[in-house]
């Protein structure tokens, strides 16, 4: 099933979200159907949060549906290790239309449970540390827009209010 993706403004990507705790079929089918939602908006990585569930679970491909080990899924992920820095233009599914270049580590090391409740640790560099770090923030309620400065946040904000009011958002 493919939900559609929540867009800033809603409080539920504000919010930190709860720990996973069941590791069921249920869960799986949440994990499938979330890969099936970022595929369809073109996303490299969707939290749980994104699709209206407050939970701490993630998905990433970023090979874009190319290559099926690409994908991981990461529930109550944590970042043990993070090592350099880079950065690149950065967005998000529920910024549509919004870049911006944020400064993320260029190494990062995350410790995460499976669909099984096992406990594994991954190492990503470029694409996927940027990932590790934008998905875990949106977990803690964080949207890249608050690595940016003030002024460029809040012509973000303006933005989005006056597509809000033209009721294109
Ligand atoms: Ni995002």
């Amino acid at each position: 099933m493919i939900y559609p993706i929540v867009k800033y403004g809603d409080k539920v990507l504000e919010t930190p979200a709860r720990p996973v705790t069941q590791f069921d079929e249920e869960l799986a089918r949440l994990a499938d159907d979330m890969f099936e939602s970022m595929y369809a908006a073109h996303g490299v990585g969707l939290a749980a949060p994104q699709i209206g569930r407050s939970l701490r679970l993630a998905v990433i491909d970023v090979s874009s549906g190319n290559n099926p080990e690409a994908r991981l899924v990461l529930a109550n992920p944590e970042i043990l290790h993070t090592e350099g820095e880079q950065r690149e233009e950065e967005g998000c599914l529920s910024l549509p239309g919004f870049h911006a270049a944020v400064l993320r580590p260029k190494f990062v090391t995350v410790r995460a449970q499976n669909l099984r409740g096992e406990w594994f640790e991954i190492r990503g560099e470029g694409l996927l540390a940027r990932a590790f770090c934008h998905e875990i923030d949106h977990l803690n309620g964080v949207l890249f827009i608050q690595h940016l400065s003030l002024l460029k946040r809040d012509l973000i904000r303006r933005r989005v209010r006056k597509l809000k009011k033209l009721g294109e958002w």
